[in-house]
């Protein structure tokens, strides 16, 4: 048997994400958009290091026509079966080489169906003539090949050139925006770690809302807005630095160069943490919402799930930080809130975040049961030693992955056997604990 690098990693929920055999370092994405069309013309630049000698590996691609592949500027057949793009060097990878993989594509961006997802369609989405994507599990690789896994983060330059006059953004910091010949180029670079699924576009007729850094060295807050929209956008997101601020205090500074908030012209009933610039829709913007996506900054997007699996690690964390600042922002009684999520997860036999299906990856499970977890531990160990597991726990996996096993060691270390006992029940046992 040659080798060939796996078609999956085996992941828990998505066994045929990513891929085995190399790792992924560096992404070079460049986008040629029309958006009247909704097509692109692309080249996609992978450098990465294989960790098994190769004779063929994949990427995941789903959708779009594929021109041509090179591995280090020479041409590499291709072959495509599903979301799998498999790849033969002309000559094979040995163990331990970096390599680049370049991949040139074509076409109209599919969208597709996430069973994780099943609120929502997944990917590139072309709505009353803005593009924007929503990658989380599943869909970045609409738009560009890649190791489709957040084990394998790595940092990135997006290029997007649109006609003049349209406004194109994604993850990080603007770095160029240079006109020729009727057509505008946006240079974008995330030069932290990135997970596959927090990475994003979006192109419209947007405005730019450049608020600096939030402080002397720290991170530059920049929003986007439908250009011409109400002043009650703009005043909503004005909560931003009060929720970073908040964010910093419990969890450490904040992991990247920039924050802010893209808000749809449409209705969007959701939200989603695309990394340093998060989406909402218009109704989607209370200061709940946003400390919800700026919290995902640390924990989801700096700290990872290693497996689907693991998605209460994002959202149960989230939601305990949102509640939160919600309840210090509106000054109503947070153990009153709490106790409110206990009676209702408990009236409704909400089950155990670790129990669930892919059908409840984002279903309140994940979220309030997550949260109350987060919160009984709180009431068990008392407030010192607990923010001093959860910035812990941010800070020993800030800029990697984590999973339950590795929070229920810390647990273990700063606050014993007990608690461990304690988190294990909200999170395993299938009936909600009498108590918080
Ligand atoms: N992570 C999002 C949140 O903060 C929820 C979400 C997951 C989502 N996948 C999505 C939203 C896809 C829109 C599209 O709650
Ligand atoms: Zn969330």
């Amino acid at each position: 048997m040659p080798p060939t690098g796996a078609e999956g990693l085996g992941d828990g929920f998505y066994p045929f994400l990513g891929n085995g055999g190399y790792d992924a370092i560096h992404y070079e994405i460049d986008l040629d958009v029309d958006p009247a069309a909704n097509t692109v013309s692309a080249l996609t630049s992978i450098t990465a290091q294989a960790t098994d000698d190769l004779e063929t590996f994949n990427l995941d691609l789903q959708g779009l026509e594929v021109r041509s592949v090179a591995v280090d500027g020479a041409g590499a057949e291709f072959r495509r079966s599903g979301h799998e793009l498999t790849v033969r060097p002309a000559s094979p990878l040995a163990a331990g080489s970096q390599f680049e993989v370049s991949v040139s594509y074509s076409g109209s961006p599919e969208t597709l169906d996430d069973p994780g997802v099943p609120f929502s369609e997944m990917g590139w989405l072309h709505r009353d003539g803005v593009i924007y994507t929503l990658g989380e599990p599943s869909g970045s690789m609409t738009w560009f090949p890649s190791n489709n896994h957040p084990t394998d983060k790595a940092t990135y330059e997006i290029g997007i050139t649109v006609p003049e006059g349209v406004t194109a953004a994604s993850n990080g910091l603007l770095t160029s925006e240079t006109t020729a010949g009727g057509k505008t180029t946006f240079e974008w670079r995330m030069d932290d770690p990135m997970a596959t699924y927090l990475a994003a576009v979006y192109i419209g007729d947007f405005e730019r809302i450049d608020h600096g850094p939030l402080y002397d060295g720290g991170p530059i807050i920049r929003d986007y807005v439908p250009r011409g929209a109400s002043p009650d956008v703009a005043q909503a997101l004005s909560v931003t630095p009060d929720v970073i601020a908040f964010l910093e205090e419990r969890l450490g500074p904040y992991p990247f160069d920039a924050y802010g908030t893209i808000v749809m012209p449409f209705p969007l009933g959701l939200a989603l943490e695309n990394q340093t610039l998060s989406i909402h829709g218009p109704a989607t913007i209370g200061p709940g919402i946003i400390a919800h996506e700026a919290a995902h900054q640390w924990l989801g997007n700096s700290v990872s799930p290693d497996d689907w699996t693991e998605i209460w690690m994002n959202e149960g964390f989230a939601t305990y930080l949102h509640l939160m600042f919600e309840s210090e922002h509106f000054a109503t009684d947070f153990d009153a809130t709490m106790t409110q999520v206990h009676a209702w997860l408990s009236a409704e036999g909400i089950g155990p975040p670790k129990g669930i299906g892919i059908e409840d990856l984002f279903g309140p499970t994940v979220y309030y049961r997550g949260a109350a977890t987060l919160h009984a531990l709180r009431l068990h160990t008392g407030d010192e030693t607990f923010f001093e597991i959860l910035r812990t726990h941010y800070d020993r996996s800030a800029g990697g992955t984590t999973n339950t096993a590795e929070f229920l060691t810390l647990v273990d270390e700063m606050a014993g056997a007990d608690a461990v006992e304690l988190v294990e029940a909200w999170l395993y046992d299938e009936a909600v604990p009498d108590t918080l």
